[in-house]
């Protein structure tokens, strides 16, 4: 029993032991993701893919036709940059340079490299970053203080909503690329900024991830004539595959001026870890000198630099590359929709194929793709897509053939004529792998 005292008077009350052990509670709550895990571990989440990088891989000891790897250009598998980065590796091995950039990770490998992707996006500078998720979280938190307001699109990737959580000040969501709602989420942030005697940062993304369709940033960008604001897009999707010479989204639009912030990984085109952040000179040294996840954390290791330099090479003088992504994706997504498949506003290589049917449903038509028509590929259910729908999501590469496409369409159809007719609704598929754990 506790005592306290409050206007004067004495009172008394019990403090019940209710404590509870951390280790007991997560046995029980596994999280958003986790309660799925007993059901999907090794076959829907977390399942091994094997093989060298590319559309022809094995799953469950079986040959599939994967089509759920970033790797758009084909590059994780080219042969110059296997080569490149064997030879890297053998010269400088995988621990050089040890230590932050600031400490003692510093090479002229790495200030070479971002000299090349600063001027391939056009911007006065640019940071290497080690990965593309913890950055984003260092760039907001660098770009702005409890004064400032953050405006982001709805759907914008759990990076930049993570990296929201770390700022102080007031955000502002805008419904996914509607101008509208936009430009009333500007004005409210407008009005506070003044108050406050901070500025706005609107942050989206170039190519969105999950449905392909891409950030309005031309209409953002229109929107600078009545608002004073920063734009910062993550481009991760967009690098290596959008605008003429592949240097993004922004290119694509034409916008790369009034782009204030520029963001990409190498988890996607360049098929590699890290990435990098591009702007003015002085808000590069400003987050030299700012990201927490970048000061507190090891510089990328030298055969990740000396293989980027290779990809940013191959993507500047290869073109072809870009070209056969785009006439894979055009004949995949073109093919689909003359069967009636419904893929969403994609602009972009991603393609989403919507599917009406219940998660069960869902399940059943992965192992049917999976185990009796070889195809991979990854499947988006609700809550991440309204209920009763379901989304195939689809990543053509240049690595993939004609033949691929055709295959696939075949198949897709063959499966959707099956969820329609209600083929999908027994368990019996769910249980064939089920009873594989
Ligand atoms: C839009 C977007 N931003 C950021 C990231 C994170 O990049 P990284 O894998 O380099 O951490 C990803 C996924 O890789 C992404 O899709």
């Amino acid at each position: 029993m506790a005592a306290n005292k409050q206007n004067g008077k004495r009172f008394s009350y019990y403090i019940y032991n209710t404590m509870v052990d951390i280790f007991d509670r997560l046995k029980k709550a596994e999280g958003d993701l986790g309660q799925y895990r007993s059901k999907s571990d090794g076959y829907f989440m977390f399942p091994i893919l094997e093989g060298e990088i590319g559309p022809h891989m094995k799953f469950n000891g079986k040959e599939v036709l994967n089509w759920s790897l970033n790797n758009y250009l084909g590059l994780a598998n080219h042969p110059e940059v296997r080569k490149a980065d064997a030879e890297a590796a053998a010269q400088f091995g995988m621990a050089a340079p040890m230590g932050a950039r600031m400490m003692s990770g510093q090479t002229k490998w790495h200030i070479e490299l971002e000299h090349r992707l600063a001027a391939f996006v056009k911007r006065p500078a640019a940071y290497l970053v080690n990965f593309g998720y913890q950055a984003m979280l260092s760039i907001i938190d660098s770009l702005v203080c409890r004064k400032d307001v953050i405006v982001y699109d709805s759907e914008a990737h759990a990076c930049i909503m993570d990296g929201l959580r770390l700022h102080m000040g007031k955000r502002f969501v805008y419904q996914h690329n509607n101008m509208e709602s936009l430009r009333k989420q500007l004005e409210h942030a407008t009005t506070l900024a003044e108050e406050q005697g901070g500025g706005i940062l609107v942050i989206t993304e170039g190519v969105f991830g999950m449905a392909g369709d891409l950030g309005h940033l031309k209409d953002i960008v229109a929107l600078k004539k009545d608002f004073k604001f920063r734009l910062m897009i993550d481009d991760a999707h967009g690098f290596g595959t959008m605008g003429p010479t592949g240097a993004g989204t922004d290119e694509h639009y034409g916008v790369q001026k009034d782009v204030d912030v520029y963001f990409a990984t190498f988890a996607k085109a360049m098929a590699g870890i890290g990435g990098f952040v591009a702007s003015e000179k002085y808000i590069v040294d400003n987050l030299r000198y700012n990201m927490r996840s970048q000061i507190f954390a090891k510089s990328l290791p030298m055969p990740m630099v000396i293989g980027a330099m290779k990809r940013l090479e191959l993507i500047q003088t290869r073109p072809e590359l870009r070209e056969k992504l785009w006439s894979i994706a055009h004949a995949l997504q073109k093919g689909l929709r003359e069967e009636g498949f419904n893929l969403g506003n994609t602009e972009s290589a991603v393609t989403p194929v919507y599917l009406n049917g219940s998660v069960p449903e869902g399940t059943n038509v992965v192992v049917d793709l999976r185990e009796n028509y070889g195809i991979f590929c990854s499947i988006v259910v609700y809550p991440v897509v309204p209920k009763g729908v379901l989304m195939l999501r689809v990543i053509p590469t240049a690595a993939h053939t004609m033949e691929d496409v055709q295959r696939t369409i075949a198949a897709f159809k063959e499966v959707k004529d099956k969820l329609d007719a209600g083929k999908y609704q027994s368990e019996e598929m769910q249980n064939m792998k089920l009873s594989k754990d």
